[in-house]
């Protein structure tokens, strides 16, 4: 059995995830999370914060915004355009495949991104690709859009769609956040939350699902002023990138540079998207995947999402499926915040004041509305917007115009001398308004949970020990009776409230021989175990396991929350235990 194949069965025999709709069948895409998938998911989604919204409350902020929205939304961020896989029908099985992953699987090609429905149909006939379940002929390429529609409502008419990223949600409200926050910049919106995609048939398990959490944040930036006040604090950190530049030279061999160097050579193009990059980083390590197993790789034009001016996929080697995307960083530019405006009509620009007004004076055009009314009947309010956002370069062209010829056209207006007049008025500028440009760090969870556990499962004399690191581990510590009897039980379950009352999440096992207990425990990665034995009643001590090395401690009841409790907080390790307390042999 392959790694893949174990981490399945260990997370559906005690309870991580599983296929949902099993007793239906399942369905594909959709997994349904057990007890303790559910709390690793928590963890690390709170370890997230940890390392992406806590430490920068000052700027980033989180929010949370609906699954299902307008299709309004979707048209403006160019979902209902772009979103789109490239399908293909086996004729004689009627099953359905992405049209890319088949041609890669059956020929070995690969970038096959850049290529047309045409084009991968062309390369399906050359190299005789067939449906890999039934032999049979594959229909024509086409583009397939992977929104889920809905409708909005009980009469039919309000098209909805379920959102693809939570970004979206971020960027409608982006308006409502710079005002609660007082208009500062850089701002970033954080959100958690599920996310939908229609995938055409997802068949990696957890990796490919048509249900799945994101974490991500939009960063807003002031394009002028792109610097990261951080990025001081990241920059001797080496990335292993593997850049565009490399690839299309068909090189494999990843960059090894700090962050600043990345940044000189102009191979990360903003310090935002390089210090989300180095976070990342640390973030993915913090969960037990070493630096040397992950690996930015650099999206080619072709591959990039219709948004992005740069993208780099954080990537996890996995035994399985080599290097797998677990997280996004990509740079949006102004294209969502320019695109919302557009379809809206909503101003959502910054707005970053001068220190000092300027004052001006400035040639205005008052309307004749005498002349023009009667001209120009219905149009009034579309010919006052286009006077109203010419500016003082325009005025002044127009007026030398309309002298030398007697008439000017605005847009589609012809206006004579007679249908205006001239002013000159004087003009405050309290500032100056902008599109802010967006770098997004954008993560998968339940990608983050399944490489957790990949790097967390190890064999022990046949025996599993999923070493997942103290603080996002499920349940933390286990209490054993040595003896499932009195007065070894009630001793246990007194122990076990102790901690439980201090919301310490804690399992009580009196169930089998203690090596059996110990096994069960270890499979599921609880770090610490506790057994009350013989001794306890004598000195009030009781014996503490560590679950990586199976070396045992003996300390007293009374330290026992606060050793717990720095031990899944990371302040202390098994060795400074060691250090402190009798070894038990
Ligand atoms: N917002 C990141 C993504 O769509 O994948």
């Amino acid at each position: 059995m392959g790694k893949y194949e174990k981490i399945i069965e260990l997370a559906r025999r005690r309870g991580f995830f599983w296929p949902s709709a099993e007793i239906y069948g399942g369905v594909r895409g959709f997994i349904d999370f057990g007890p303790l998938g559910c709390l690793l998911k928590r963890n690390i989604i709170e370890k997230w914060r940890k390392f992406f919204v806590y430490p920068h409350q000052d700027f980033i902020v989180e929010i949370e915004t609906p699954i299902i929205m307008p299709a309004k939304v979707f048209e403006a961020s160019g979902h209902v355009e772009h979103f789109t896989d490239y399908i293909v029908e086996c004729l004689k099985c009627g099953r359905k495949f992405r049209a890319d992953h088949l041609i890669e699987e059956q020929t070995g090609l690969s970038g096959l991104e850049k290529y047309s429905e045409r084009e991968l149909t062309e390369i399906i006939r050359k190299y005789g690709v067939k449906c890999p379940e039934c032999g049979g002929e594959l229909s024509k390429v086409r583009k397939f859009n992977l929104l889920f529609k809905t409708v909005i409502g009980p009469y039919g008419g309000n098209i909805g769609y379920a959102r693809p990223e939570t970004a979206q949600g971020m960027f409608i409200s982006f308006k409502r956040v710079y005002e609660v926050v007082r208009r500062k910049l850089p701002l970033g919106i954080a959100q958690v939350g599920k996310v939908l995609r229609n995938e055409i048939s997802p068949r990696q398990g957890p990796i490919r699902l048509r249900e799945f959490t994101i974490m991500e944040i939009e960063l807003f930036f002031d394009p002028t002023n792109p610097k990261c006040s951080l990025i001081e604090e990241v920059k001797e950190d080496v990335l292993r990138i593997l850049p565009a530049e490399r690839i299309v030279k068909g090189l494999k061999e990843p960059m090894e540079l700090t962050v600043e160097e990345y940044l000189e050579r102009k191979i990360i193009s903003n310090e935002w998207l390089a210090y989300f990059m180095t976070v990342g980083q640390r973030f993915i390590e913090s969960l037990g995947i070493p630096r040397e197993k992950q690996l930015f790789i650099e999206k080619l034009p072709e591959e990039r999402a219709h948004y992005a001016a740069q993208t780099f996929d954080q990537t996890v080697h996995v035994d399985r499926w080599g290097w797998i995307e677990v997280a996004g960083h990509a740079y949006r530019t102004d294209y969502d915040l320019k695109r919302h405006m557009k379809f809206s009509g909503e101003d959502l620009r910054a707005f970053e004041p001068y220190p000092k007004p300027k004052v001006y004076r400035r040639k205005t055009i008052r309307l004749n509305y005498r002349r023009i009314g009667p001209k120009f009947r219905g149009r009034i309010k579309e010919l006052e917007e286009l006077i109203k956002n010419l500016s003082g370069e325009e005025i002044e062209s127009l007026i030398e115009k309309v002298e030398k010829e007697g008439k000017v056209k605005v847009g589609e207006f012809i206006l004579t001398k007679e249908d205006f007049t001239i002013i000159v008025e004087e003009h405050v500028e309290s500032g100056r308004r902008f599109i802010p440009h967006v770098s997004e760090p954008s993560y998968g969870v339940e990608r983050v949970l399944y490489v957790t556990l990949e790097y967390a499962y190890t064999e022990k004399e046949g025996r599993i020990v999923l070493k997942l690191p103290p603080d996002i581990a499920p349940i933390k510590v286990a209490v054993f009776p040595l003896l499932s009897r009195e007065p070894y039980v009630s001793k246990a379950k007194e122990i076990y409230r102790m901690i439980v009352s201090e919301n310490i999440l804690c399992l009580y096992d009196d169930a089998g021989s203690i090596g059996k207990r110990y096994a069960r425990a270890d499979e599921i990665g609880i770090p610490l175990a506790i057994t009350i034995d013989a001794e306890t009643f004598e000195d009030n001590t009781v014996t503490l396991r560590d679950r990586d090395t199976w070396h045992q401690v003996r300390v007293p009841i009374t330290q026992l929350t606060n050793i717990i409790k720095d031990y899944i907080s990371l302040k202390i390790t098994f060795k400074d235990l060691e250090k402190k307390y009798l070894r038990v042999k």
